[in-house]
């Protein structure tokens, strides 16, 4: 989705600018722009439909030169794609650019025009920046003391970066609805939506509150809260790893980060498993009991992959920790009345933290009784974790590409390790969370062997890339892995896919069987392996074209194409089968040529509900 990046420096910043908006290239754009105040207190603004490559070829030759600038990705929500609705906008002297959406803008507009403002986008943002210069002009404030009467008037999210060519030494950020983050230099500062863009400049981040405005000048930084008090707000300094935003070797990033998993699960399990025995999480550190000794069910809200995540933990909760355990899709939770469990903890996943829907539905969460809540996330300053009473980071590393991968995989070690912990707590005795603390242990070699199995995948991949639809069958906990599957061939090589539960097949779904629809099953070796044979057994018979994943040899019919995978511990066979099914749908959108790792009409982070 949209995204900022903002500096003021004592060196010309047009190249950090262009750079840095690269960077956010991955969370999903339309249109980029850009604005400077010049030598002669000026702004220079240039903009371009399309890629950022569009608009540094439109800004070579100009000769651009400013300390203090403004630059904006735009996915489109108030108005098409087009120049004229890429950010910044400006009215006058105010140069602005604005995540979010302002859902009262066409009441602003019209008031607006009514004074004489003329509009030159269609967009949300060009009506707060001549919001904030009639109020200026009207009261002859400054631009800081006009802000609060002005944002009380807009309604919906916008953060935003906000800059005066009347006074170029300062930048003014609000926080509200989606996260920003300051980004402290020697003599310069920085202020964008993610923190992957100022990575190149420093690692010591200001994550601003909700409610909050800053006023960042190249040596100093002042914020108010909501209330507009003086707040101090924590440096954090990021361990985020260079590496993890190089592509390296690999063609794409989501092709770098399913091979990466290994690496990942490793970083994930690093320092939380102690003597070989014991689980302990830092981010909980002896609080752990009084959090979770009292829970009698836990209720689960996510969306897309994290929510598939979260259904497998149900299986876990329910087998392992004998806890009640229920998933929602996040807007789902938000959009009705719910009767809360008795002693229910609310559990959010998510991998950026700032999922729209997910935070209304935590927002909503604290409001209702539950016992106490948790998430679930990969991005230590984010929303989510900072709303959030308590978390636990799964440290999956950056996650560029726009499909989830390692996140996902990550989110399930951090679930199992969870529930492993919950069981000792309740149960006052630990042989699970051994058991699983030994599991866990050999799940990156695990996964090093799955993904050895990549060339027949891509023999696979070459004999379904040209279909039009597929479905994926799963059982019990390879269920969601099946959901998951089919969400990543849908989004990355554009093919309808359904999940169906195997045992579902025969009620309906069996009437689509013909040769034309692929159907992709993963049969692990477990109680459940022999319900699953017969399930391929009824497609084979009714001629269907089958794709089986699974460490026990399946050569029943025919019309079967059968991977024997090696063996995994059952406990952790969701997270094990789960690549294959990443591969497939990766070698598919190669041979398909889409874009890979943005692709279209999709954002890694989706900000609005
Ligand atoms: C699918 C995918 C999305 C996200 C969903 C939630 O590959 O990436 O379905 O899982 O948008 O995002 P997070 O986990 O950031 O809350």
């Amino acid at each position: 989705m949209c995204g900022i990046v903002a500096a003021v420096t004592q060196r010309n910043i047009i190249n950090f600018l262009l750079h840095s908006i690269q960077r956010l290239e991955y969370r999903g754009y339309d249109s980029s722009g850009l604005a400077l105040i010049d030598q002669n207190n000026k702004f220079v603004r240039v903009r371009s439909i399309g890629k950022v490559n569009q608009l540094i070829k439109k800004t070579k030759n100009k000769k651009l030169f400013g300390k203090i600038g403004l630059a904006h990705t735009r996915w489109a929500t108030h108005g098409k794609v087009s120049e004229e609705n890429a950010h910044p906008h400006v009215s006058s002297h105010i140069s602005i650019v604005h995540n979010g959406v302002i859902e009262n803008s066409f009441k602003i507009k019209s008031f607006l025009k009514e004074q004489g403002y003329i509009f030159y986008s269609d967009t949300d943002t060009e009506v707060i920046v001549h919001l904030l210069h009639w109020e200026q002009k009207k009261t002859g404030k400054s631009l800081l003391e006009i802000m609060n009467h002005s944002l009380t008037q807009l309604k919906g999210n916008y953060s935003m970066v906000v800059m005066d060519s009347n006074n170029s030494s300062k930048l003014i950020a609000v926080c509200s609805g989606s996260p920003l983050i300051i980004g402290l230099g020697i003599g310069e500062n920085f202020i964008a939506s993610d923190q992957i863009a100022l990575l190149s400049v420093t690692k010591n981040f200001i994550y601003l509150k909700e409610g909050d405005i800053a006023i960042v000048q190249s040596e100093k930084i002042k914020i108010f809260n909501k209330n507009r008090s003086i707040a101090q707000r924590k440096i954090i300094t990021s361990d985020v790893q260079y590496e993890y935003i190089k592509k390296g070797k690999y063609k794409y990033y989501m092709e770098k980060e399913i091979y990466e998993q290994p690496k990942s699960i490793r970083n994930t399990l690093k320092n939380r498993l102690k003597n070989n025995e014991t689980i302990y999480f830092s981010e909980l550190g002896i609080k752990e009991k009084n959090i979770f000794s009292h829970l009698e069910h836990i209720h689960m809200v996510a969306c897309g992959t994290s929510y598939h995540a979260a259904m497998v933990a149900k299986h876990w909760f329910e087998s392992l920790a004998n806890i009640p355990c229920d998933v929602e899709v996040a807007s789902e939770f938000s959009s009705r009345k719910l009767a809360v469990r008795k002693k229910s903890f609310f559990v959010t996943l998510s991998q950026s933290g700032e999922t729209a829907d997910t935070l209304t539905a935590l927002r909503i969460s604290k409001k209702l009784g539950y016992l106490g809540n948790l998430t679930i996330c990969n991005m230590k300053g984010s929303s989510l974790v900072q709303e959030s009473d308590n978390y636990l980071l799964t440290k999956a590393g950056v996650e560029i590409g726009v499909a989830s991968t390692k996140s996902f995989t990550t989110q399930l070690t951090v679930l199992l390790m969870l529930v492993a912990k919950i069981v000792s707590i309740k149960k006052k005795e630990n042989n699970i969370e051994k058991k699983i603390v030994k599991i866990l242990t050999i799940l990156p070699r695990r996964i090093e062997e799955i993904l050895k199995k990549n060339k027949q995948i891509q023999d696979i991949a070459k004999k379904l890339h040209n279909k039009k639809h597929m479905l994926f069958l799963g059982r019990s906990d390879q269920y969601p892995i099946a959901m998951e599957g089919a969400l990543k061939l849908k989004e990355i090589a554009y093919i309808h896919a359904e999940a169906y539960l195997s045992g579902e097949l025969k009620h309906g779904p069996l009437a689509l069987i013909d040769k034309d629809i692929p159907i992709i099953i993963t049969a692990p070796k477990n109680s459940l392996l022999e319900k699953t044979k017969k399930t391929i057994q009824e497609i084979c018979a009714r001629g269907g074209l089958i794709y089986v994943f699974s460490n026990e040899e399946i050569n029943l019919e025919t019309n079967i194409t059968s991977l024997k995978v090696p063996y995994v511990e059952e406990i952790i066979a969701p997270i094990f089968y789960t690549i294959p099914l990443q591969l497939l749908a990766y070698y598919i959108a190669l041979i398909k040529g889409t874009n890979i790792d943005q692709p279209r009409n999709l954002a890694k982070s989706v900000t609005v509900e």
